[in-house]
């Protein structure tokens, strides 16, 4: 059965860019073998992470993810069966939460600031959706940016 898992958490302490681009080279190797795909948003606090994939590789995965000791705090905002993905494109894409997306963050979780653990289900995936439509735009421009 497809599913999809979104949570949020927040750092135990302060990550290098290297420490993070490691976390995303693993998940990535990893994410493949498993047909994982997904989207991890950082702010350099908290990470908002959607995994879809099989239910069992899913939650599988969380498990291991939840026990890393390189976060904590964290909240899952939802788990649910679904039709068909929505981060295919990506077996980890990884997109910084910056000041960028603050439009983003006001219309999908309320407030100009990055905070996940104050948003929906609905709310998460409509930001991570269009946080991932943005940065697929910025590579590959044309593209119909997210409405
Ligand atoms: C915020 C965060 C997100 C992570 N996401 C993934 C992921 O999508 N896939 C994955 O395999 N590991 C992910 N990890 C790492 C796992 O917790 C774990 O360290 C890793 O799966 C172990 O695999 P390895 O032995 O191949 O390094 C994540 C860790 C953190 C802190």
């Amino acid at each position: 059965m497809l599913t999809r898992l979104i949570y949020a958490s927040e750092t135990t302490e302060a990550l290098t860019p290297a420490a993070v681009q490691h976390i995303v080279d693993r998940a990535r190797l990893n994410n493949t073998r498993l047909h994982l795909s997904g989207l991890l948003l950082f702010d350099s606090r908290c990470f908002l992470q959607v995994l879809e994939g099989h239910r069992a590789a899913v939650s599988e995965l969380f498990g291991r993810i939840a026990t890393d000791p390189r976060h904590r705090r964290i909240e899952l905002l939802e788990v649910t069966p679904v039709h068909e993905r929505r981060f295919a494109r990506w077996s980890m894409g990884f997109a910084a939460a910056d000041a960028a997306h603050g439009e983003l963050f006001l219309r999908f979780g309320g407030a100009p600031e990055f905070n996940p653990y104050a948003m929906s289900a609905a709310g998460a995936l409509g930001l991570l959706e269009c946080v991932g439509a943005a940065h697929v735009a910025a590579a590959q421009p044309p593209r119909a940016a997210c409405a």
